[in-house]
Order: structure tokens, then C-alpha cells, then sequence
């Protein structure tokens, strides 16, 4: 039997950012979940607290061998003042998916919920009202056992911490450019690809900063094994119409399998437009651009939403997508999934959880 949420409430509130000087992850609310896991109890002790410092023995595996895994998820207020969560439980089994791969002991998806609906409810003001924004939601485990033999920890923290957010990107719904990588490679099926753990992340600053150093917005990466088949991008999964179709890389075992991506492929289906999940390689875009029906690109990502891609760079060429502006349909799938997510636009698919 679980223990019951404790809560105790912070006696000394920070002041609250402005809507407009949001960024992303930079500002964090009055509390946090946290709650631990011994091997002996199994998860244990789950509380709302104020937001702090955590401590830990230098020795804990996270910091040596990189035992962790995280979520992110967002909750929205509507103009008739709800509270919305996006298809919170997908991200809980996803979790659960991190977890397994990573020998981390599985959360009940249902303490989750209850947990982060709990944390959401004693900082609900905090959650932002201007167009654009929303509260970003971040769940994670680490591994607290401070000892470094190379085996899965004893002991674990899970906590989830929320940040008042705008745009991920600078560009905001604008189109970015995007620096096609090809000296490194992010992940290989049978690695942690398809996980969200910290190593994926880590592994890709090198290829960011030399993109960013270029100009760049991200990087879109290339399959580790033949080098010329498109995975992801930077922290978003990808999409191109390419003449009457929307292709988009099938999940091969290296590429996270995003909630955000998900829910793209259902409101095409539901719009009926042509969807291949399949291999996609950089000639095959290279080849598409040059005979004109490479027509729109985009990301997708929870904390980037549906980010236009303006432009590829590759091998030395820039490839301008479209006329390089946002394209129609990435505008309306903009507008059907902000407009489900702020509760604006009927859920025909049963995506929003009400707090
Ligand atoms: C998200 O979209 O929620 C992500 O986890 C991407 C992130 C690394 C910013």
C-alpha cells in the first residue's frame, strides 16, 4: 500500500516572473514532488515540499554511471480558468519504458498522476496566461546509492519540478535552420535512443555547439549505421511533406518515440493525409528539394510544440524549405494542438486531463 501525499507549503513564496520574460526552463515554482525508493521498501514517503536544494553523496551512481531518466509535459490554463494536463499518462508509461531500459525500479503510473496533480494545485497561480505560455512539467529519477560498483542503484529519488514557460526557441513558431550532422551520431537501435535519459542529451551538446557556432538552430541527426537516414532532431522529433505525403522517420529503436509525434500522426489520419512512417534518407530530401516537392518541414517536441523548418544545411548546401516561411500545414497543426492543449478547440481524442 502506498504512503499518502504529505504536503507542506512554503512560508516564504518567490516573486513570480512576468508572462513576457519567460523563456524556457529558467524560472521554477514555490514547490517540488519528491519521493524516495529503497530496495528493501520500494518507493516510499511521497510529499510536496517546498522547492530546495537536494543532497546527495558524491559516490550516488547518477553522477558516475548516468542512472536517470526524465519526462516533460505541460499543463495550460484556459481562458475560462481550468486547468489542463496533455496526455499526462503517455508520458508515465513512457517513463516506466525509460525506466525498464535503464534497470530503474517502475513508478505506479496512477501515484504519479496523482502526485503531479497534487504538486500542480499548490502552485496553480504560478501556471502563465499570455498566448504562448504554459507550465512545463519535469518528472525524473535519479540513482542516490553512493557506491561505485557498475551495477543498478539500491536507492532512487523521483521528483518533478515545474517552470513557467514561452517559447523553447528564440524563433517561437518561426522557422529555424538546421545543421544536418555528420560527423556525430546521437544514438544506434539497441542503445538508449529510444529512451529519455540524460546520456542522449549529453551526447548531442558537442554537434549543438558546433552548430550553434555556425548559425544554426540544431542539428538534425543521421542513423549511426549507414550515416544517411534521417533520425531526429536536437530535442524534436521531424516531419516533411514531401509532394501529396507527410513522411516521418519510423521508430527504429534509436529515435524517441515522442508524444508530441503521436499526436501529429493521429490528427493526420484524422484529417485524412497521407502518413508514411518509414526510412527517410538525406538524398532522398536532397533529391526532393531540387525536383520542388520537398514543400514544408517541422519539428515536434513538448516543450518545442511544432517548430517550421526553414532551411537544411548539408554538405555545404542550403536547402530552403518552401519559401523558407511557416507552412500551411505545420501553421494547422499549430493551431489544432494549442488550440486542443488550451482547451479553445473541442478533444475529439480524449487528450486533456482536467486538474
Ligand atoms: C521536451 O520536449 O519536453 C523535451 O524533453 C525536450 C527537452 C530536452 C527540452
Amino acid at each position: 500500500m502506498l504512503d499518502a501525499i504529505k504536503i507542506e507549503r512554503t512560508t516564504s513564496p518567490k516573486a513570480r516572473p512576468q508572462d513576457d520574460q519567460l523563456g524556457f526552463g529558467k524560472y521554477f515554482t514555490d514547490h517540488m514532488f519528491i519521493m524516495d525508493y529503497d530496495a528493501a521498501k520500494g518507493w516510499y514517503d511521497p510529499r510536496v515540499v517546498p522547492y530546495q536544494p537536494i543532497t546527495l553523496d558524491p559516490a550516488s551512481k547518477v553522477f558516475h554511471y548516468g542512472q536517470t531518466v526524465f519526462e516533460g509535459l505541460k499543463a495550460y490554463r484556459t481562458k475560462d480558468g481550468r486547468i489542463l494536463l496533455f496526455r499526462p499518462t503517455s508520458n508515465f508509461k513512457r517513463l516506466n519504458k525509460s525506466n525498464d531500459r535503464l534497470s530503474i525500479p517502475a513508478l505506479d503510473e496512477e501515484l504519479a498522476l496523482q502526485a503531479l496533480k497534487s504538486l500542480i494545485e499548490v502552485d496553480q497561480d504560478w501556471i502563465p496566461h499570455a498566448e504562448g505560455t504554459s507550465l512545463y512539467i519535469r518528472p525524473f529519477i535519479i540513482s542516490t546509492e553512493g557506491s561505485l560498483g557498475v551495477a543498478p542503484s539500491r536507492q532512487y529519488k523521483f521528483m518533478i519540478i515545474l517552470s513557467p514557460v514561452g517559447s523553447y526557441y528564440a524563433e517561437g513558431i518561426n522557422p529555424v535552420s538546421i545543421h544536418v550532422e555528420s560527423e556525430y551520431v546521437r544514438a544506434v537501435a539497441g542503445g538508449v535512443g529510444n529512451a529519455k535519459t540524460a546520456g542522449n542529451y549529453a551526447a548531442g551538446l558537442k554537434a549543438q555547439e558546433g552548430a550553434t557556432a555556425l548559425g544554426y538552430s540544431q542539428v538534425l541527426w543521421l542513423d549511426g549505421v549507414h550515416r544517411k537516414y534521417i533520425e531526429e532532431v536536437g530535442s524534436m522529433n521531424v516531419f516533411f511533406r514531401i509532394g501529396d505525403k507527410v513522411v516521418t522517420p519510423a521508430i527504429n529503436g534509436s529515435i524517441l518515440e515522442g508524444i508530441t509525434r503521436d499526436t501529429v500522426l493521429q490528427l493526420l489520419n484524422h484529417w485524412n493525409v497521407t502518413v508514411e512512417e518509414r526510412r527517410i534518407s538525406i538524398d532522398e530530401l536532397v533529391e526532393a528539394h531540387q525536383n520542388g516537392s520537398l514543400i514544408e518541414a517541422f519539428g515536434t517536441g513538448t516543450a518545442a510544440v511544432i517548430s517550421p523548418i526553414g532551411s537544411l544545411h548539408w554538405n555545404g548546401e542550403k536547402l530552403v524549405i518552401g519559401d523558407g516561411a511557416t507552412g500551411e500545414l505545420s501553421k494547422k497543426i499549430y493551431d489544432a494542438l494549442t488550440g486542443i492543449q488550451k482547451g479553445e478547440l473541442e478533444d475529439p481524442f480524449g487528450w486533456t486531463v482536467q486538474l
